[in-house]
């Protein structure tokens, strides 16, 4: 079934050209970077609206590296298309945050465990409740375990995928229930892995941090990336 609905709309790649394993990042540039530096071999698969997404191999093992673009509506199609129409298993998204609290700092790694949300994308379901995003447990494990082995200070908890970059209150309201910063995807990831019945996991840095007002430079972005990717490919 899925077979023949590839390629997709949004990606135009084969149904075999992608691995069953998908690293995300919310820009396309960065996506080809990962790809040119982690991976063996790497062959880009997709170029539509410069979604750029590659696959090659990681210690011999197939694994495709592709941009979501920002927000859950972006995320929500591309990893659409992934779980039911490629039968990709996990899609580990590596992204930054920002952080809520003053003692998650700046290169800080997040595990998201929960992602709460304030965006209506659970709505299409009609629950008759609130629907708690949550990621795989055997890539949280998985994911932790890595960040010890390398040393790296890390975070399990909850986070909060905003729809609006430029929101004000969102570092007032909640903190109150404990989330530790804000991003713009995870939730809608989350549950559209629970509807295919597939597996996820966000990954993130804390690249600016609201309660102070620091920010990272460039190099520590890219120090912070360089970090998510080693333990993201630690569950490959
Ligand atoms: N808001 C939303 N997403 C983000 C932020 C932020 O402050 N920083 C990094 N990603």
């Amino acid at each position: 079934m899925s077979r023949e609905q590839t390629p997709t709309p949004h990606i135009a790649a084969a149904y075999d050209d992608v691995a069953k394993t998908v690293i995300m990042c919310g820009d396309p540039l960065r996506a080809q970077f990962i790809a040119g530096k982690y991976l063996e071999n790497p062959v880009q698969y997709n170029n539509v609206r410069g979604m750029l997404g590659f696959t090659g191999t990681f210690n011999g093992r197939k694994v495709s590296v592709q941009g979501h673009g920002m927000g859950i509506p972006s995320i929500g199609i591309y990893s659409y298309e992934l779980f039911n129409f490629y039968d990709v298993e996990r899609i580990i998204r590596v992204g930054t945050c920002g952080s809520f609290r003053k003692d998650i700092l700046l290169g800080d790694v997040i595990i998201a465990m929960a992602a709460c949300t304030d965006s209506n994308f659970a709505d299409k379901y009609n629950l008759h409740g609130t629907y708690a995003p949550v990621a795989d447990w055997e890539l949280i494990r998985g994911a932790v375990g890595a960040a010890e082995g390398l040393g790296y200070p890390y975070r399990v908890g909850s986070i909060l995928s905003s729809d609006s970059f430029y929101d004000n209150n969102a570092q007032t309201d909640w903190t109150k229930v404990g989330v530790m910063g804000v991003e713009m995807e995870l939730s809608g990831l989350y549950l559209n892995a629970a509807v295919a019945g597939r597996k996820a996991l966000g990954i993130l840095s804390v690249s600016d941090n609201l309660a102070t007002g620091e920010r990272m430079s460039v190099e520590q972005r890219q120090t912070g990336l360089d970090r998510m990717i080693q333990i993201a490919l630690n569950l490959i």
